[in-house]
């Protein structure tokens, strides 16, 4: 799931620079919580499975033995799992560093590679041999190479400290053991996690490669067939696949890319199983679920179903909107918006479902429960009996702001024209100082790029009108930016124009974010009176200063008390209950994670039943010649109607098998992950979770839960008899 990128991904920039981002960052990975084992929950760390847990997964099926699932001595699966990109999985299937991962997961590197005249998003690519693969610049691939426990040192450092000053010292430490672990090298990479939110830390070590080539995708309308419709649902028939190579050095190392640089060489890949499964069959997923927050409280709850996913939903509902409208206009639009409008869709949806969950399964009323007898065993022991109460108080004095903090994340610099402009503030900093300018001023020279190549300025323009005209009714006018309304209505009223499409059209007319001749005039001779006029700078002035400068402090202090008194919150479940140490798993925070369960059918509503497979048959059942999420090539119209289905039809279904589902507990990171049967053989990959379930993150559900996987049959199918690739079917190693 997506580069399941997280809604706020782009928030932390512009609220307040690096010390925030490291504070955001830190409080999103020490959202850590711990939960008694139910059958099939669970993201497990591999290193750290324990006997009860590995019993149980033989109980349930896994034949092999536990340092062929994790080990640092010898190979094993770990070795075939890496970070694909900044947010997914990836697995390597061959001896010469090939790689699945998802369509979705790969989509910016074919969107990339794609042009109006080659459109290999539209119409997918094969390479036929190792020179036509396409190198991607920018995409990486992480290996894992070790884990420390760090926790003896980061504890100590931060002592009893609380709130701000204790994440400050947390990521001081962190950033010299790093450091130490890292060096200059640019290869290597190290992150620290919290683990049970804070008992523990550990240090995740990475090579990083460089060279990362695109081999081959499926056209969009079989890698992400069914789009958004189908989108986060079951059933479902997405070839929601990509396979890509990744390259090392001549000598052996992890590189850059070099014409010359030669596939990678595995210390492990993954066999992959064309012998299908059966309802019940064992199934685990290798990946990197990238959050998760099951201790999430009754009013974190509450203010999500009441203002957070609404606010975000509304605000993408409307981007998504005008960015359509657009991308229906033209193809190289469509090429040009299709990786930004996927990953805005994808969070829309889920938060839309998301709520609609918490609300049909009452989790505020399933937390409150737990809250309450915690309240009652708390009592008398002062470091606990007020813990619900003080969290009350913290969300009460959150909630007014919180509102506007989703319009600055999703509505304001939701237009990236002002969101590529929020760092001017930095070059007013230095101007006003009288430094140079001349460093930042090449960065900014490249955020501009950026933002020209990759979006579209009727779209944004659009987005920007609506957004300040949201902003007016949906936030409480004492928290509005002084003066900016009022000049709106005075400067930019005409007859025939709306005030807020005035002005967006002077932003879009005359900022030098589109004025190449006024950017290079700035550049040239940066001045502090030009900036100031510019309109996209007094978009930023108006609305990001307001929020820096006087909510920022609030979200601040909100988020650090959120983790102070979770921090407590868990140690007061460890105390209640000590056995739970045994049967916990800790929140998922994008380091490696091993979920075991089974594939499985599952009752979604009264009198249906939904089955575990999908078929081809039931993706022509939902064919629309010319629809943009239902098309399909006509050569797999062919390719069905003469039922050439090679060696991979289903024995039980007679038919091509396209997806099934698995209990497995994923989310967010995990997309590209293998699904592995108890042999170690790879029976799909998994990209999605089911609508049922979409409160996953908050609350795991035992008999609605399910991971959505695209059958490496069909993957295969797609590779030899529609893309005429058999040469990468001989690269694996088949079970048959
Ligand atoms: N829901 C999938 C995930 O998060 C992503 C699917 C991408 N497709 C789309 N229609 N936006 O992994």
């Amino acid at each position: 799931m997506n580069p399941m990128f997280q809604p706020n991904e782009n928030s932390t920039r512009l609220l307040a620079g690096r010390l925030l981002k490291k504070l955001q960052l830190s409080i999103l990975f020490s959202l850590l919580i711990l939960v008694r084992g139910y059958a099939d929950e669970g993201m497990w760390l591999p290193m750290l499975l324990g006997q009860q847990v590995y019993q149980d997964m033989v109980k349930k099926g896994l034949k092999l033995k536990p340092e062929q699932l994790y080990s640092m001595n010898q190979a094993s699966i770990k070795d075939a799992i890496v970070i694909f990109g900044g947010g997914c999985t990836g697995e390597i299937v061959s001896e010469q560093g090939l790689i699945f991962t998802n369509h979705h997961c790969g989509y910016g590197a074919i969107a990339a590679a794609s042009s109006v005249q080659n459109n290999y998003l539209r119409d997918g690519f094969w390479a036929m041999d190792k020179g036509k693969e396409i190198p991607s610049q920018g995409l990486q691939v992480r290996f894992l190479r070790s884990i420390d426990e760090v926790s003896q040192k980061i504890l100590d450092a931060a002592g009893n400290l609380k709130g701000m000053e204790r994440i400050r010292k947390i990521n001081e430490v962190a950033a010299e053991l790093i450091k130490a672990n890292v060096g200059e090298d640019e290869f290597k990479a190290a992150v620290i996690v919290p683990i049970f939110k804070g008992r523990q830390y550990l240090m995740y070590s990475y090579d990083v490669y460089k060279d990362v080539r695109l081999v081959g995708t499926p056209p969009e309308s079989i890698g992400k067939y069914g789009g958004d419709t189908d989108n986060w649902e079951w059933p479902r028939h997405t070839g929601d696949f990509s396979v890509f190579r990744v390259y090392m050095s001549a000598t052996g190392k992890a590189a850059n890319y070099a014409a010359d640089n030669v596939p990678y060489k595995p210390k492990y890949f993954l066999p992959v199983s064309i012998k299908g499964f059966a309802d019940g069959d064992y199934a685990m997923t290798y990946g990197y679920p990238g959050s998760t927050n099951r201790y999430e409280t009754s009013a974190g709850i509450k203010l999500s179903i009441d203002i957070n996913n609404p606010t975000l939903v509304k605000l993408r509902d409307m981007r998504l909107k005008f960015m359509f409208e657009e991308m229906r206009k033209s193809p190289a639009t469509k090429l040009q918006l299709a990786p930004e409008y996927a990953s805005v869709a994808n969070y829309w949806k889920f938060y839309d479902g998301e709520s609609k969950q918490l609300v049909k399964y009452d989790i505020f009323g399933q937390k409150k429960k737990v809250e309450d007898a915690f309240t009652a065993w708390a009592k008398g022991k002062s470091e606990y009996e007020n813990l619900f109460s003080d969290f009350e108080k913290m969300y009460a004095d959150w909630r007014p702001y919180a509102m506007h903090r989703q319009y600055i994340v999703e509505g304001i610099t939701g237009c990236r024209l002002v969101r590529a402009a929020a760092r001017w503030t930095e070059l007013e900093a230095l101007l006003k100082k009288g430094d140079n300018p001349q460093k930042l001023l090449q960065t900014l020279e490249g955020a501009r790029s950026a933002y020209l190549a990759n979006f579209n300025q009727k779209a944004d323009k659009n987005i920007l009108a609506s957004v300040i005209m949201m902003f007016l009714t949906d936030i409480e006018t004492s928290q509005h930016p002084q003066g900016f309304y009022d000049m709106l209505f005075r400067k930019y009223s005409s007859i025939d124009n709306s005030p807020f499409k005035a002005f967006a059209d002077d932003v879009f007319t005359n900022s030098m974010m589109v004025d190449d001749k006024k950017w290079a005039a700035f550049k040239e001779k940066p001045s502090l009176e030009v900036l100031s006029a510019d309109p996209a700078f007094v978009v930023v002035n108006a609305f990001i200063k307001n929020w820096d400068q006087n909510y920022q402090s609030k979200f601040v202090e909100f988020s650090t008390k959120n983790e102070d008194l979770g921090r407590s919150y868990l140690k007061g479940l460890f105390e209640m209950d000590p056995n739970r140490m045994n049967s916990t798993y800790p929140d998922a925070n994008f380091t490696m994670r091993v979920s075991y369960g089974a594939v499985k059918s599952y009752k979604p509503k009264d009198a249906v039943m939904y089955d575990y497979v999908c078929t081809l048959s039931g993706a022509m059942a939902k064919y629309k010649p010319g629809d943009y999420e239902f098309d399909m090539p006509q050569k797999l119209l062919d390719l069905y109607k003469a039922k050439d289905f090679g060696q991979y039809a289903d024995p039980k279904y007679k038919d091509i098998v396209v997806c099934f589902i698995t209990t497995n507990d994923i989310t967010g990171g995990n997309s590209g992950s293998p699904v592995i049967n108890g042999k170690g053989e790879l029976l799909g990959l998994a990209f999605d979770g089911n609508y049922e379930a979409l409160s996953h993150k908050l609350a795991f559900d035992k008999d609605l839960n399910r991971t959505i996987c695209v059958d490496v049959r069909y993957m295969l199918w797609c590779i030899e008899k529609l893309g005429g690739a058999k040469h990468i079917i001989d690269e694996l190693k088949l079970a048959k």
